[in-house]
């Protein structure tokens, strides 16, 4: 299977640090980052891009950008791992249309375009009979969609709720536990490389919020958009509050939480006790899906993390694979 990655950040060098350290049968002939690109359709040296890219240099050419590989490079699935733009998804929309236009599988870790194109993208998916999948844009290593599509599958799912954020987690985990300051802790999270690139995203639930949407409409097929989703972050909690908590053996998480039938769409700090499964510590996630058969299912993983994406994206690449591409 030949794939083409555009992005080279953490997720994107993880995708290709696993790749040179596992032998999956996946050979990379297009990779570009914001300032160039390589092409190469018997495939790319990867070590040599990830050294590049380690010491500071480009990954190919300026000549060659993102979009010339999208259109140009040979590949049967398009890797989608630029930065998330949550207000216009761009350009990753733009990416990923042009590769599924070109009939070409797309996996992607890009929270934007699925919160806010959902519908269109898996319509172009569907026209083109290619698949888009998209794991690890809903708590990093967390099988969620795997689940869903599979272990699950015969289950309704009445509803969710879950921490999906590892950066709140984090900082509530450390001001309970350390006593830290909220801007100490916040401080931790973004030196751990956990936080968006603008936290407000993360301490005011947007983050969490659209990876709600993201779920609600894979799960529900609703049409719900983070404008629906009622929203309350953690930036005005004080250490107080979270003491106090401690003090009746409760804990604060930052809950997500989608009720269909009770129209509940959520993010907001809540009380719960200490040995409930959601309270998980650090910048783990978690989350509990309500299902007929199943009953009460928890989901406990690594939220973000290169390698930890990374595994997200390969388990979407494998299927794909697997399921869609004639094995050579
Ligand atoms: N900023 C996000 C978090 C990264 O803290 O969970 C993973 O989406």
């Amino acid at each position: 299977m030949r794939v083409a990655l555009i992005g080279m950040g953490s997720v994107g060098r993880g995708v290709l640090e696993t790749l040179v350290k596992k032998d999956l049968g996946i050979v990379v002939t297009g990779i570009a980052d914001s300032r160039s690109g390589c092409m190469d359709s018997t495939g790319i040296d990867l070590p040599s891009v990830l050294s590049a890219k380690k010491n500071g240099r480009p990954c190919g050419s300026p000549d060659i950008s993102a979009t010339d590989v999208i259109k140009n490079a040979d590949y049967d699935a398009l890797i989608e791992v630029t930065p998330t733009n949550a207000c216009s998804g761009e350009p990753a929309i733009g990416y990923i249309k042009t590769a599924l236009g070109r009939q070409k599988h797309v996996v992607t870790s890009n929270k934007g375009p699925i919160a806010l194109a959902y519908k269109e993208l898996r319509g172009l998916a569907q026209k083109n009979h290619v698949a888009l999948r998209y794991e690890a844009t809903v708590a990093g290593a967390i099988p969620i969609m795997h689940t869903l599509e599979h272990g699950l599958s015969g289950n309704e799912i009445f509803g969710l709720y879950g921490v999906l954020n590892g950066t709140c987690n984090y900082i509530l985990t450390r001001m309970a536990a350390e006593g830290l300051t909220y801007d100490q802790a916040l401080m931790e999270a973004r030196e751990m490389g956990y936080a968006e690139a603008d936290p407000t995203y993360d301490v005011q639930g947007i983050d969490a919020a659209i990876k709600l949407v993201i779920l609600a409409n894979t799960i529900w097929d609703n049409g719900v958009t983070l404008d629906n989703v009622e929203r309350t972050g953690i930036d005005l909690l004080t250490a107080d509050a979270l003491r106090l908590a401690e003090e009746e053996g409760c804990t604060i998480r930052l809950i997500a939480e989608a009720i269909p039938r009770k129209n509940i769409l959520r993010v907001t700090p809540r009380i719960i006790e200490k040995n409930h499964p959601l309270v998980v510590e650090g910048t783990l996630n978690a989350l509990t899906l309500e299902t007929d058969l199943a009953k009460e299912i928890t989901l406990i993983g690594k939220g973000a993390g290169s390698i930890e994406t990374a595994s997200a994206i390969i388990g979407d690449l494998l299927f794909i694979r697997d399921h869609h591409v004639q094995r050579t």
